[in-house]
């Protein structure tokens, strides 16, 4: 029996370092703009030779991204190449393509045409980079005089980022991140990118607001692409307008990134639906953050039946915000729960009613960052829970657990 595969199957896969190497695509088109992202995106040095270039390239070439070069392709262009790629509409370019390659022994892919190519490239690259290929004209333009993209990185999972998060975080030169944003997050970055950060744990600012805002227009003008890189949502408890006044006022161009803001992440990940036709037909979204030692909450719009709140920042006044609501009409039993660290793998949930859960957290030392769910909806966490495994964290029948992601 023979071991070999089929002939069909006979590639060799396998992950190729080509940072900083020199690549070659022969194309001037979109198919061409495609391939050349996608080695862009490795780290390649890439020229594109073609005699007509279409605008996403030809705005690459503006930003120094790739070397145009507006001519026919000849043999001699592939000396030196460590890769090539050909994505021409004429078959005899093409062809001379595949066959100067095979001379100088590089790697080339025809685009299309697997007889002609020494390597194929899996169809999945070729998804993201089509959108990143679409939008970058866009972008182009935007960078050549400084650009601002206020990012919302989600809750912790890196996985949560949108994809239009990651892609003009892969564009930008700068990142100026929150304290929020887990590092793994900052990781995805562009490997060049400067990464600045700028802190905001409550009350603890590395850097303070307008000393930001400056910062920000100060890279911009200096025309540079910015990522303001923060937690969750920008526009939710995340001083996004604040941030984009600020631009405004100095005319620096923008764009807003949505975010999974963190009652989000939080309820997905803790099994609790913030909305259910049976429990909640509404949820508010509210600040638990302390002004002048008092929770100055709107306690009537919160009591509202069949409704579920969500609290920020509540961790301090966790025990001032439960004894308000009851203070105000909500039945102690009604259940609560607070979400630690949601959707990282420590994260951790402790859950009770307005009468025992301020104890709880405090005995089980729940920090900051965390999200104080009330509602009837908690109640289904019991079924619906399905992030990590569950264990018990103290000896006592009531109802607390914590969730460690596995
Ligand atoms: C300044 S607010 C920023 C909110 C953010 N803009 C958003 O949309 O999620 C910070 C608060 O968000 C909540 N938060 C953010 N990330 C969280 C996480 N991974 N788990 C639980 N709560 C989180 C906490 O209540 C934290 O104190």
């Amino acid at each position: 029996m023979s071991l070999a595969p089929a002939a069909d199957r006979a590639y060799f896969a396998a992950f190729l370092d080509l940072r900083g190497r020199p690549g070659v695509v022969v194309g001037g088109g979109r198919v061409a703009a495609l391939k050349a992202d996608a080695l862009l995106r490795s780290g390649v040095r890439v020229t594109v030779i073609a005699p007509e270039i279409c605008q996403c390239l030809t705005e690459l070439a503006l930003v120094g991204a790739v070397r145009l070069e507006r001519r026919r392709f000849a043999p001699g262009d592939l000396v030196g190449a460590e890769i090539a790629i050909a994505a021409t509409n004429d078959p005899v370019v093409n062809e001379s393509v595949s066959a100067a390659a095979r001379a100088l022994r590089v790697p080339v892919h025809v685009a299309g045409n697997a007889a002609l190519s020494s390597f194929i490239l899996p169809s999945v690259i070729d998804r993201p980079s089509l959108q990143i290929a679409i939008s970058t004209a866009a972008d182009v333009v935007d960078r050549k005089r400084g650009f601002v993209s206020l990012v919302g990185a989600g809750p912790g999972d890196p996985e949560l980022l949108t994809l239009r998060a990651l892609r003009v975080m892969q564009a930008a030169s700068v990142v100026l991140y929150d304290h929020l944003v887990s590092p793994p997050l900052v990781e995805l970055a562009r490997r060049d990118a400067e990464r600045i950060y700028v802190g905001k744990e409550q009350d603890n600012h590395a850097l303070p607001q307008a000393q930001i805002n400056a910062l920000m227009v100060r890279l911009a003008r200096e025309g540079k692409r910015v990522v303001r890189l923060k937690g969750g949502d920008p526009f939710i408890f995340g001083r996004g307008g604040e941030e984009i006044e600020a631009l405004l006022e100095h005319g620096i161009a923008f764009e807003v990134v949505p975010g999974i803001t963190a009652a989000a992440g939080a309820a997905s990940y803790a099994g609790i639906p913030l909305t259910h036709r049976d429990y909640a037909q509404s949820c508010v979204f509210v600040t638990g953050h302390l002004k002048d030692g008092s929770a100055q909450l709107d306690w009537d719009a919160l009591t509202r039946p069949n409704q579920t709140v969500a609290v920020y920042m509540g961790v301090g006044a966790l025990a001032q915000i439960c004894r308000g609501l009851v203070e105000h009409g909500m039945r102690g039993s009604t259940p609560a729960a607070v979400v630690e660290k949601a959707t990282l793998a420590e994260q951790r949930v402790v859950e009770g009613t307005l009468l025992t859960l301020a104890e709880k957290a405090k005995a089980g030392r729940v920090a900051p960052p965390a999200l104080l769910i009330v509602g009837e909806v908690v109640r289904l966490r019991a079924k619906l829970s399905w992030f990590g495994a569950t264990a018990p964290t103290q000896a006592s029948s009531a109802r607390e657990e914590t969730t460690q992601g596995s």
